[in-house]
């Protein structure tokens, strides 16, 4: 959601910290702000809209190098997107008199601030914004008004805080330190040479060091040019755990692309290799990146159930084809949110597959939570290392697509599918229901999508055209069966999002239970026709496509290349190449994906950043 960095060191502040959230915009980009101390003054800018607005207010009223500083991009939660409710929130005096104290910068939801908000009222203390944040830099600012340092203020103030946030604080007294806090909301700390870093990742550093300290649930760090001392909200020096980033800058910057969602489709093939590369170990069996499940365990599992939001879900769904025909376990696929608040058929038997590309969204976390409660084990997909999904579960398969800052998740889809099919390939393989050879040609034939998929990439012509031919249609539907369904439905949440156009995904076997009467003459529908196999999948989704153009629908068919009996449905057809039905959607979601973004494109439509959206939803 929102994005936040903190620093201290010699570099010039407003530089490095616009620098950390033009890297970071894509977390939230409703307003933006940020805060410096210089000669014990506290000096601040913030902004309602894009990070460029801030920008150009820093370019007419510069602020002063300073010794330390937070900067925060916001996806407004309490209040409204406006220049007041934009962080940082000052503790002490009020917004633009200049005597404020203390500067607080938050991502996340304090639940219990309307009760927080009352008692700051009875002591006078009254926040000028409709914010929730503002009510704990009050809170701040009132305990270092007692004579508390910002530390210790910071940890008396957590103890009392409910909900989720990644706090970030500066005081004007303390100029060359910056403290920072978290439960359930992201925070890295970036560790260089007399300097450090705090940041909700690690985007908003890696210019300057790719040393990162991960921090757990209720802790805080206080970061000095020089020192980085890491406690639990009692003060007590807690347990951390390093990492080396190993992507550079150029993975977060366009590259001669004009959304970094372009380049993100264009770096699929990679991405897909790199998540397949060092699978096995000595003995050539599928291993698991960390697991303290034993082989024992695995092998009682009798149920797996997949949770995860959006297009992450939508990745659970083709999965579960895979899964369920490898190893012959139940697999279910629910979204995060729905599994949170039901009660769940869960036990120890459970294998709870959380796949997160960020490793932060809450509904997933909170949902893995439960799924812990009630002694289920929980196995990770995710592609964000030191993030808290991956930290909270028994095992972890991480995808390897490197960092994705478009908002519409594209490398993390295709990469999540792999790790999934990794995931059913190592549960048959402890298992015992394929053997070591079917194994081996499952992994031959994925080793073969990255050029399938290179291969999609070289000829989008069909794509590209028939963008520009339906850049005004109000609606498109997308239909397709089995491992086809799932990426129906995600060719249609890529144009919601993106292109801002109705459109559905259906299961075409369930087009004559109700949605065929949507169909009318031109409405354009995607259908994505299975591989020619053995069972009657094929002919199947040929019989949709002839019903839907008898009534006058637009069909736009994507088949396999040398899928002579499609020809004469397809209106317009996109051919794909031949790859077994479990492994189509790899290659079946990337014209989808471009599609959206050339229509999105075409329409004005900023491609990054849509409207009302944010990467890493961390608030439920
Ligand atoms: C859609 C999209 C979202 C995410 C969802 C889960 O293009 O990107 O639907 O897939 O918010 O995010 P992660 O994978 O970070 O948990």
């Amino acid at each position: 959601m929102c994005g936040i960095v903190g620093y201290v060191g010699p570099r010039a502040l407003p530089e490095v910290l616009v620098g950390g959230l033009r890297r970071l915009e894509y977390r939230g980009y409703d307003s933006a702000g940020i805060a410096v101390v210089d000669n014990g003054e506290l000096r601040w800018a913030k902004k309602a809209g894009k990070l460029a607005n801030l920008a150009e207010e820093l370019e007419a009223h510069p602020l002063p190098y300073g010794t330390a500083g937070i900067g925060h991009t916001r996806w407004a939660t309490h209040g409204g997107p406006t220049d007041v409710n934009a962080h940082p929130h000052t503790g002490i005096g009020r917004e633009g008199n200049g005597n404020g104290r203390v500067a607080l910068i938050h991502n996340g939801i304090i639940e219990n601030y309307a009760e927080l908000a009352a008692e700051l009222a009875a002591d006078g203390l009254h926040p000028i914004s409709q914010t929730d944040t503002e009510v704990v830099a009050l809170l701040l600012g009132r305990e270092v008004s007692r004579g508390f340092s910002l530390a210790e203020a910071m940890r008396k103030v957590c103890r009392r805080l409910q909900g989720a946030y990644t706090l970030v604080a500066l005081d004007a007294d303390e100029p060359n330190r910056v403290v920072a806090a978290r439960r359930n909301s992201p925070l890295v700390v970036g560790v260089g040479t007399g300097e450090n870093f705090v940041a909700s990742d690690v985007a908003a550093f890696i210019e300057y060091t790719r040393e990162a300290i991960e921090l757990g649930q209720d802790q805080m760090v206080e970061i000095t040019a020089d020192e980085v001392i890491v406690t639990d909200y009692d003060g007590n020096p807690a347990p951390t755990r390093a990492y080396h980033v190993d992507w550079d800058l150029t993975a977060a910057e366009k590259d001669g692309y004009d959304w970094f969602m372009r380049k993100e489709i264009f770096e699929q093939p990679g991405a897909v290799a790199a998540t397949l590369l060092d699978r096995l170990n000595e003995q050539g069996r599928i291993k698991l990146d960390e697991s303290t499940i034993s082989p024992g365990d695995l092998r009682e599992i009798n149920k797996v159930i997949i949770i995860a939001c959006g297009t992450a879900n939508y990745a659970g769904l083709v999965a579960k084809y895979a899964i369920e025909h490898w190893t012959r376990i139940s697999c279910e696929v629910e979204l995060a949110s729905e599994f949170r608040y039901r009660d769940p058929i869960v036990d120890s038997r459970t294998l709870v597959v959380a796949i997160s590309q960020s490793g932060e969204t809450m509904d997933t976390l909170m949902a893995i939570r439960h799924a812990r409660e009630q002694g289920a084990r929980v196995l990770a997909i995710c592609n964000t290392n030191g993030s808290t999904i991956p930290r909270e579960s028994d095992a972890v398969i991480y995808t390897h697509a490197g960092p994705e800052i478009g908002v519409a998740s594209t490398k993390g889809f295709l990469t999540q599918v792999v790790a999934c099919y990794l995931l059913g390939l190592y549960l048959a393989q402890e298992r015992g229901t394929l053997f070591g050879d079917e194994i081996a040609n499952v992994l031959e034939d994925l080793r073969a999508t990255p050029d399938a998929i290179a291969k999609v990439l070289n000829d989008l012509g069909a794509v590209m055209k028939l963008a520009s031919d339906l850049v005004d249609v109000p609606s498109v539907l997308f239909l397709g069966r089995h491992a086809g369904y799932p990426v129906a439905l995600e060719g249609a949440l890529k144009l919601k999002e993106l292109a801002y156009i109705h459109a559905e995904g259906f299961a075409a076997g369930e087009l004559k239970h109700g949605p065929i009467a949507l169909i009318e003459q031109d409405l354009p529908v995607f259908v994505v026709v299975p591989p020619k196999g053995r069972d009657q999948l094929h002919d199947k989704v040929i019989s949709n496509v002839q019903e839907i153009r008898a009534r006058g629908a637009r069909t736009i068919v994507l088949a396999e290349e040398g899928d002579t009996e499609v020809i004469g449905y397809a209106d317009t057809l996109i051919t794909l190449p031949k790859v077994s039905t479990l492994l189509q959607p790899l290659v079946a979601t990337v014209p989808l994906q471009v599609f959206a973004c050339e229509l999105a494109t075409l329409k004005g439509h900023d491609v990054d950043q849509p409207r009302n959206l944010a990467k890493s939803v961390t608030v439920e």
